[in-house]
């Protein structure tokens, strides 16, 4: 099994570390070469994290969020009463209205990588010059936090139910420079490490817990979820050391990709 899995993402997990997660979309927000978007689409916009950033930075633009998970919609709806969310599939999900402002922060990771560009293409290649397709994506395969998930996966009686399960990399900046931007005329990619304080190693299992180890532990019942988790936090204690404060600092690269039709 490889992407997400069939159960829903829970934003009360996901908004553990608002304040972190929000930064990249600021980041993101600022590269784009607007000043006064009339419409925006929010892709993937869960709690409505990323699009209070928005609605904040662009008060006059009409902003729609779209997001596959109903809890996601449901919280985001609270969160932002003046926008408008709905319950949509990236995948499917298409437009024919003229929109300045394609926007998504932390979802492309989880579609299929033939996927990525095929929706991407969809929405920006019919759009008129000028409109933007933005995105970052977690670029932390290769961490500690992430290859210690598998590592753990394969140490343990979940072996069998885990075999398999890892999100599939990202496309490298060339390949998304060279997949984008025959239907682009300009594409600026760029990459940010940022470095978390977290409060302890299980405050990292807290953080991935509502991204990154998902597929791990959804398929898990309860007694092997204990089990697993254990694993992974022994295997987190000895990659990450304890800093001076007595915290640990999460290391997390992110790419950025700031297309212009
Ligand atoms: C890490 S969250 C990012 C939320 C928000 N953009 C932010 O900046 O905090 C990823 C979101 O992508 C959504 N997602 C994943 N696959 C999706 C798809 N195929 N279509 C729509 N949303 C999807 C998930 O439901 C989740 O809310």
């Amino acid at each position: 099994m490889t992407m997400t899995s069939s159960k829903d993402w829970s934003a009360a997990q996901y908004l553990k570390f608002e304040a972190e997660r929000t930064q990249p979309a600021r980041d993101l927000l600022s590269r784009v070469p607007l000043t006064t978007p009339a419409r925006i689409i929010d892709l993937g916009c869960g709690p409505a994290n990323s699009t209070k950033v928005l609605s904040t930075r662009f008060p006059q633009a009409r902003i729609t969020g779209l997001d596959s998970s109903h809890d996601m919609i449901a919280k985001a709806k609270t969160v932002l009463p003046t926008s408008d969310f709905h319950v949509a599939d990236l995948n499917t999900w298409t437009t024919d209205e003229k929109v300045d402002l394609f926007f998504s922060n932390a979802v492309f990771q989880w579609l299929k990588p033939d996927e990525r560009i095929a929706v991407i293409k969809r929405l920006l290649a019919p759009q008129e010059k000028g409109t933007v397709f933005a995105l970052q994506v977690p670029n932390n395969l290769s961490e500690p936090s992430h290859v210690l998930m598998g590592e753990a996966a394969a140490a343990g009686p979940w072996a069998a139910k885990l075999d398999g399960v890892q999100r599939e990399g990202f496309q490298s900046p060339q390949e998304l420079y060279d997949l984008v931007k025959p239907f682009a005329g300009e594409v600026h990619i760029f990459e940010t490490s940022y470095y978390h304080s977290l409060e302890s190693h299980e405050a990292v299992v807290e953080w991935v817990k509502g991204t990154g180890l998902r597929p791990f532990v959804d398929p898990l019942d309860e007694d092997e979820k204990r089990g697993f988790l254990e694993e992974y936090l022994r295997r987190l204690r000895g990659a990450y050391p304890v800093s001076v404060d007595g915290r640990v600092l999460l290391k997390y690269p992110r790419l950025f990709m700031v297309a212009v039709k």
